[in-house]
């Protein structure tokens, strides 16, 4: 496989939750109310894999990577767009998050921000993925020779094994400072 490969599939299991937060838009249109549990669920979706583990990767690895090569102008101008576009989805998830707090509060002008911060995820997330898919990765593979394309993709699965063990090691952090 390619170092390509497990980025572009974990993008395919992103589309599928962004396929659930647009059937809970809908919801919200019709019912006039919203599951914080979902919205939940959808934040640490979008910021343990979405962020952490797949921009991580993008970012710590392939883009780092890149940074060292020679490249044309129109690739470098793509790359910086993309790391503009992780910032900003963080962004909007963390007012994501600063919503649906205010929203289980009984804030009831939350939820049109709660609808409107999951609106521009669902706009925003398809657009980067088809711009690396089709666009950034083919133009990146012309920069490695097979032998750092290997090597990136053994560094991508050395990433990976570390995530659940920051993942949890977060979680108990998290409740210790909590208690
Ligand atoms: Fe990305
Ligand atoms: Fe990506």
């Amino acid at each position: 496989m390619q170092a390509r490969g497990p980025l572009m599939i974990e993008h395919r299991l992103i589309e599928r939750m962004i396929s659930l937060i647009r059937v809970a838009l809908a919801d919200i249109q019709s019912t006039g109310r919203v599951d914080p549990l979902f919205v939940d669920d959808a934040v640490d979706f979008i910021r343990i894999y979405a962020d952490r583990t797949h921009h991580g990767k993008e970012e710590d690895i392939l883009f780092r990577d890149l940074d060292s090569k020679d490249l044309k102008a129109t690739d470098r101008r793509i790359m910086n767009e993309l790391i503009e576009e992780h910032a900003f989805g963080r962004k909007t998830t963390r007012a994501l998050v600063e919503a649906n707090t205010r929203y289980r509060n009984g804030d009831n002008t939350a939820l049109s921000d709660i609808s409107g911060n999951l609106e521009t995820l669902v706009d925003f997330y398809p657009v980067h993925i088809e711009k690396e898919d089709n666009v950034f990765f083919p133009a990146s593979r012309t920069y490695f020779t097979d032998e750092e394309d290997q090597a990136m993709l053994a560094e991508f699965q050395e990433f990976d094994r570390k995530m659940i063990h920051e993942k949890y090691r977060t979680v108990v952090e998290g409740l210790e400072k909590s208690g």
